[in-house]
């Protein structure tokens, strides 16, 4: 065989590999929901064929892929062969995660997704939304839409690295309901549009299908975080949405192991920046690529932590949803709270537009996920005398966890943005933000009605 034989040979090998890989993988993605979230892309015949027939995923900590000769050397680094050539890019464990990612967020949908996993949920807005942000020609203007209600994180990431540093002009969308706000605030200099879906710590939604509808008539990609749904509750592409973002450090992971990100995304999304490589497959792309020049990288143990977490994903769903909405319910009946901002509970403005969106896979019953806030009587010294009461409640910030965490926002998360900011994303410095565990609901109902006598 000559030299070029050989490599033909070999890229022909490692296809036909990755073919029966694909069969597998496609015979699982049309299993129901549940079912994926236990095995994903590891199947039992990828166990046996390729790991020593672990029964749970291998940890790979390995950080590169050794090569029978030159050839496969070769090819597996220029991305000729399905390869994990060096963990910076390609790791088996992530990929394993990668891929179970791109199945639930693409679960029932008639087009391909793909997704990339990042080391925190900010490093994947940033893989999510700088490829837009490139010049086509020296001194353009650029604007982003996003609404104002998001994550602190994300706020100063648009506000002060896109905005401040890079004279992107960020406009904020106030009230995410008003169609028209969305309307006027995008034009032809707009190169992405950012919703989270639902907001942390209000709890605000839009109407995907709506706001997709118009973003895409004028060629704009939108980007949505459903890190507090996840896809067992809300899946955006289906909705028409281009690219999901998760921040793998919450809901999905729920143990608190780890900091993670993810951005999953659906074949051909919408834009007339980049490539056509770009368009067809953006997560895919953003691993191939600037990921591996930025290095953003998750871990193979990180993705095993999450890989765990997600087995039991929609029972989790399930059970939390219903806890949360009873909390919801009894603080809604106490005297010393003010507004409870839940989507279950009917008196919610926004409980509308939720039924229509948040469902639990599957069984198509509405569920509104784990996250609530609520605002205490008596202003802010009240609210952190509330805070300072609770013992089974841990005091921290973070959410998506198996236990209950609570935190006052205009103090932690969103407090570095200011009053203005705070004010136009509806964050009262009396407002508690709840993240409902998996304790028993009785006992946080006690917890809470005890905390509560300090108002
Ligand atoms: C909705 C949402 N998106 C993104 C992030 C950022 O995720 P990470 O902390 O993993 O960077 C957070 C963090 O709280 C969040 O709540």
């Amino acid at each position: 065989m000559t030299g070029y034989e050989h490599l033909k040979h070999v890229v022909e090998k490692a296809k036909a590999a990755q073919c029966v890989w694909e069969k597998e993988i496609e015979r699982m993605r049309r299993m129901k929901f549940a079912t994926i979230c236990v095995h994903g892309a590891y199947t039992a015949t990828e166990a046996v064929r390729n790991n020593h027939g672990s029964i749970i995923e291998p940890v790979y900590s390995s950080t590169a892929q050794a090569y029978a000769d030159s050839d496969w050397l070769e090819a597996a680094l220029a991305y000729q062969i399905p390869a994990w050539a060096y963990s910076r890019i390609a790791n088996p464990t992530v990929g394993y995660l990668e891929i179970l990612l791109a199945m639930l967020e693409g679960y029932r949908s008639p087009f391909k997704t793909s997704a990339c996993c990042t080391s925190s949920g900010m490093a994947a807005i940033k893989a999510a939304t700088e490829p837009f942000l490139v010049d086509t020609k020296p001194h353009e203007k650029k604007n982003i839409v996003a609404m104002a209600q998001c994550y602190g994180g994300t706020y100063r990431q648009f506000d002060v690295r896109y905005g401040q540093e890079r004279n992107i002009e960020v406009r904020w969308v106030k009230d995410a309901s008003n169609l028209e706000e969305w309307a006027e605030k995008i034009d032809r200099d707009t190169r992405f549009v950012y919703g989270e879906f639902p907001t942390n710590p209000g709890i605000q939604i839009f109407d995907i299908q709506k706001v997709a509808g118009l973003v895409h008539a004028r060629g704009v990609p939108l980007i949505v975080d459903s890190t507090i749904a996840t896809p067992a509750l809300l899946r955006p592409l289906e909705h028409g949405a281009d690219v999901v973002v998760q921040s793998l450090t919450k809901t999905l992971t729920s143990s608190g192991r780890i900091i993670g990100g993810a951005i999953i995304s659906r074949e051909k999304i919408m834009t007339s920046i980049g490539c056509e490589e770009m368009r067809e497959d953006f997560a895919g792309w953003v691993k191939l690529w600037p990921y591996r020049d930025g290095g953003p990288s998750f871990s193979a143990e990180n993705a095993a932590h999450t890989l765990d977490s997600i087995k039991t994903l929609r029972m989790k769903a399930d059970t939390l949803s219903q806890s949360a909405l009873r909390i919801a319910e009894f603080l809604e009946g106490h005297g010393a709270v003010g507004e409870v901002s839940y989507l279950g509970l009917e008196s919610d403005p926004l409980h509308g537009l939720a039924k229509k969106y948040m469902r639990l896979v599957d069984s198509g019953e509405n569920r509104y996920g784990h996250l609530l806030s609520f605002t205490v009587k008596g202003g802010a010294s009240t609210a952190r005398r509330v805070l300072d009461r609770l013992w089974l409640v841990f005091r921290a910030t973070d959410l998506g966890r198996i236990k209950s965490i609570a935190t006052i926002p205009s103090i932690t998360t969103h407090h570095q943005q200011g009053e203005d900011a705070r004010k136009a994303a509806g964050i009262p410095h009396n407002m508690i933000r709840l993240c409902v565990g998996a304790e028993d609901t009785d006992d946080l109902i006690k917890e809470l009605e005890h905390a509560l006598q300090a108002a």
